[in-house]
């Protein structure tokens, strides 16, 4: 239905979305090493924040009675639980007819907050980088005892309240570290009760975590994707696998075929379904992107959700030419509706992009990284990081950079003009 819209190219929309990644803090209890979190807060680039409350209002009466689904956190380094108002926010939207997910630590959930949420059918997503005390301590600095405890609670209380529609996954980021964990991943997670194991790529974002990515480690990465793929099998367990690596010479290389790319020929329906809320009340299109349409301090939804910017984005994202940010975007072709994990940490080519490795890509993220790299390097620059940041988030990512990205077209047509103007002077 939503995709047919997508089809028929309405830029102004009568229907709302039918889903949302929300936030409403982007702050954490934790200081894993993997994450973005601590070196965006060593850069400055982090202020903790909670979605205000009158944000939270408007979201609950103009947003939510569209939506089918809802996700908390993912969309941001921030733990949702940790959100002083989290009750009160989880209260009011489980009162709505509406899928719920979290994706989460999992250490602040109580045994009174994991009965009212298994009543309410939440899916949870607790994420993990270890099967051992060992190893998961070493990432998320917690005790891995009280993380097991916390998903055995969760996992007895969903039998418990069989008819509620609860589900508990785990969400495994694999790494030179621990990909030989996941056969033990597996094991546990079918002892456990755990509905589904999704696996995804660890990017790293410092240079000395360069060698953990498992883009240098493809012939074992592949040998344990394969065993994992026959034990789910055996345990009948249902696993997301990273597509298998192709093995080529250079291991930097990656070796993708025509129509591996995610080009503008697979469309996207984000624009028309879904919608990501930031604690700042920022509305973007889909988590793949920071870029702004609006906000909910200063505008009412269906200002912004049929305003220039949508329908710019509408207009644009199925076309030869999308703005900048859409274009080779991991999330196209992504349906909401089918459970293929929402990760561009499960594609290779953007994991080489992400990395930084000089890919053919017209990879924005990568361009935009770049740029904040060689800011970073002088101190004018790391002052004015954030506001620049924040200026392109708001107006440049549509604006600046695409007009930007169209002057090498338009100065070429200008060039064709003018020899076709001087050929015809000279017949
Ligand atoms: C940023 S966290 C936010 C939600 C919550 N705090 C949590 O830990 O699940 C969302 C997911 O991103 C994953 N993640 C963090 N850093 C990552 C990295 N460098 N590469 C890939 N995934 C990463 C986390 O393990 C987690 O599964
Ligand atoms: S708990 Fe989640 S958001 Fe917090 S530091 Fe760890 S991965 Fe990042
Ligand atoms: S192409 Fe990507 S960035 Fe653009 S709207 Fe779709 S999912 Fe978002």
């Amino acid at each position: 239905m939503a995709q047919s819209t997508a089809d028929s190219k309405q830029v102004a929309l009568a229907s709302g979305p039918l889903f949302a990644w929300v936030a409403v803090t982007n702050r954490c209890n934790l200081d894993c090493s993997h994450c973005q979190r601590g070196l965006l807060k060593s850069q400055g680039l982090l202020e903790a924040r909670e979605m205000p409350w009158k944000v939270f209002e408007t979201f609950a009466s103009e947003i939510l009675p569209h939506l089918k689904r809802i996700q908390f956190g993912g969309s941001n380094f921030g733990e949702q639980l940790m959100a002083s108002h989290w009750d009160t926010c989880f209260e009011r939207v489980s009162k709505q007819k509406v899928g719920i997910s979290l994706v989460s630590n999992g250490t602040l959930l109580s045994a009174e907050r994991i009965k009212a949420m298994v009543a309410a059918g939440v899916e949870f997503n607790f994420s993990l980088e270890g099967t051992t005390e060992e190893s998961y301590e070493a990432v998320r600095g917690c005790k891995f005892t009280k993380f097991l405890n916390i998903i055995k609670q969760t996992c007895e209380e969903k039998i418990i309240r069989a008819d509620s529609g609860a589900r508990v996954n785990l969400g495994f980021t694999a790494s030179r570290n621990n990909i030989e964990e996941v056969t033990k991943l597996l094991r546990m997670a079918a002892q456990l009760g755990i509905d589904r194991v999704t696996i995804t790529h660890f990017v790293p974002w410092r240079e000395t975590q360069r060698q953990l990515s498992l883009v240098y480690h493809k012939e074992l990465a592949n040998r344990m994707f394969e065993r994992a793929e026959r034990l789910a099998s055996e345990l009948e367990l249902l696993v997301d696998l990273p597509r298998p690596f192709r093995i080529g010479n250079n291991m930097e290389e990656s070796k993708y075929h025509e129509g591996d790319l995610k080009s503008v020929s697979i469309p996207c329906y984000h624009p028309w379904q879904s919608v990501s809320i930031n604690e700042r009340g920022d509305v973007m299109p889909c988590c793949a992107t920071s870029a702004v349409m609006g906000n909910l301090m200063r505008s009412t939804f269906s200002a912004i959700w049929n305003g220039r910017k949508y329908e710019k984005l509408r207009r644009t994202v199925n076309s030869p030419r999308p703005l900048i940010f859409c274009r080779d975007c991991a999330f196209r072709g992504i349906e909401l509706q089918s459970r293929e994990p929402l990760s561009f940490c499960s594609d290779e080519r953007l994991l080489l992009a992400a990395i930084g490795l000089d890919m053919p890509t017209n990879s924005f993220p990568l361009t935009l990284r770049k740029i904040k790299y060689r800011l970073l390097d002088t101190p004018l620059g790391k002052k004015l990081l954030p506001s620049l940041l924040e200026y392109y988030r708001r107006h440049g990512a549509f604006t600046i950079m695409d007009t930007m990205s169209n002057w090498p077209d338009f100065l070429a047509k200008r060039v064709s003009r003018l020899n076709r103007k001087r050929a015809s002077a000279q017949k």
